[in-house]
């Protein structure tokens, strides 16, 4: 099989992360066929339940998938014999016996033995002993680990080297579940599977590059973590700078994962000290998003605060592709709308045919390529094109248009599903490698160290961001664009 069986130990496997994302994305696998009767779901938690007990928290969260099959009732209960709890509490290792016990019965250097970190980062370290004392850090061992690891480069470092210090770095998986997002993996796709976009890929051809990520979310009942935070370490740090690199690497030879992860290692380390003027944080205000009024980020959190729920800057990468043409990156809560996108703007046409000499030139709408993460995953791309009838030459702008949901009848899996096969499978080269990781850090630190010197512009929940973060564009002559849904 592609996919070896495995045991997956998810530390924590009671908690939020494991109800929302983990178990029901495994649910989905087994439905796939992926997951095998073979597979053993191992949910170790500080507090013991049943079986039964966590099938009934867990099943609200696994509602669709049970509907959407003809024989989901039978397939809900085919996935809840391979579950197994353990009461563990990494700290005493109390039960670490009974865990070991457990997977020394399927124990083989054939079969993966994965242990998912489900819990904080401060347990990381308790968690990591905890499985070596008791002989389960073995070859085939692998460990999943997702941010924050650390606050910072030098937190970050501190974490790693107690996951180091039990496993190697081919054994760590550190998520980002970007990565996982369907349209983010069809960016290499597009990339380096066709050769047209290729050629314009760069600063001879391209002008600028958006990325926005935007979220109607607040912070809801996670404000005490957010805050501590705020959108540089949560978003920008990862998942908006792994987008950067994909878009702006150069090709890998091979697509494997030491490969592709030296290439975007060296996209970070382009990319250059960022100005204060090229960074605008905001924080949302009281407002209304999708109709219904929302509190402001302060009256959440029940306190004074100067963390940012909104981030706008400009990245300038100084290799000979990027030179000299930016990438403005921008991700907010509470924003107008849930919508992400990579926008890039083509330079303009170098003469117009079109214009006689002498009168107004006709404004130009760029070649524009947009890469929709979500929702409703697609590409399109805008064209110029004449208008039809006797009139003249009158140009209008067009699209091209592909909606994955229209042309792949098929439901698109949840980022986490693939992330989570690939590593049973062995395959890194969705993961962050350590050095991406802290590279990653060196670009956000000095940005963390001078935020007093950043201003914080409130912004109304529902907009897009303060008018700051429009004029940082603005100052170079571009506007934001906005996502469009529909
Ligand atoms: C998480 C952040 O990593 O990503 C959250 O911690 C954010 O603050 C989330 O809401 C966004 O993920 P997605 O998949 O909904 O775009």
């Amino acid at each position: 099989a592609e996919i070896p069986d495995s045991d997956y130990v998810i530390v924590g496997g009671t908690g939020d992360l494991a109800l929302r994302k983990i178990f029901p994305a495994l649910f989905w696998r087994y439905l796939a066929g992926q997951i095998t009767t073979e597979f053993r779901l191992i949910a170790a938690a500080r507090t013991s339940m049943t079986v039964e007990e966590f099938a009934a928290t867990l099943r609200p969260f696994c509602a669709d998938a049970i509907v959407d099959e003809d024989d989901g009732e039978a397939q809900w209960a085919g996935f809840i014999a391979l579950i197994r709890i353990v009461a563990l509490d990494v700290v005493s290792g109390e039960g670490g016996v009974t865990l070991a016990e457990l997977v020394n019965r399927r124990l083989s250097p054939e079969r993966p033995l994965i242990f998912y970190l489900a819990i904080a980062p401060t347990l990381f370290g308790a968690a990591c002993d905890t499985i070596a004392t008791h002989g389960l850090a073995v070859p085939q061992s692998r460990l999943v680990v997702e941010k924050p690891l650390g606050h910072d480069g030098s937190s970050a470092r501190a974490i790693n080297k107690l996951l180091l210090n039990v496993f190697d770095e081919a054994q760590i998986y550190r998520i980002d579940h970007y990565l996982g997002k369907e349209t983010v993996q069809n960016l290499m796709a597009l990339r380096f599977a066709n050769t047209i976009f290729e050629s314009q890929w760069g600063n001879h051809a391209i002008d600028h590059v958006q990325i926005t990520v935007a979220e109607t979310v607040g912070v809801d009942g996670r404000a005490s973590y957010y805050d501590k935070y705020g959108a540089l370490r949560d978003m920008i740090q990862n998942h908006l700078l792994q987008l950067v690199c994909l878009v702006g690497m150069e090709p890998p030879a091979y697509f494997n994962a030491d490969q592709v992860r030296d290439e975007k290692l060296r996209v970070l380390r382009a990319i250059q000290p960022i100005a204060p003027e090229d960074v605008v944080r905001g924080q949302y205000e009281a407002g209304e998003v999708n109709g219904a009024p929302v509190t402001g980020y302060l009256d959440e959190l029940g306190k004074t605060s100067n963390t940012e729920t909104y981030v706008a800057l400009k990245l300038t990468i100084e290799n000979w592709r990027w030179a000299g043409a930016p990438f403005y990156v921008r991700t907010g809560k509470r924003l107008a709308q849930r919508a992400s996108e990579i926008v890039i703007t083509f330079k303009n046409r170098p003469h117009d045919i079109f214009t006689k000499p002498g009168a107004p030139a006709k404004p130009d709408v760029p070649n524009r390529l947009t890469i929709r993460l979500q929702p409703q995953e697609g590409l399109r791309l805008q064209l110029t094109s004449k208008e039809p009838g006797p009139g003249g030459m009158r140009l209008f702008p067009s699209e091209l248009n592909l909606s994955f949901d229209d042309t792949f009848d098929q439901r698109l899996p949840d980022a986490y599903e693939r992330l989570l096969m690939d590593v049973a499978r062995g395959n890194q080269t969705l993961f962050m490698r350590l050095d991406e990781v802290l590279a990653a850090w060196d670009i956000i630190d000095p940005l963390i160290a001078d935020i007093k010197q950043h201003d914080l512009y409130k912004y109304k929940a529902g907009s897009m961001g303060p008018a700051q973060g429009d004029d940082l564009a603005l100052s170079d002559a571009h506007a934001w664009i906005d996502p469009h849904v529909g």
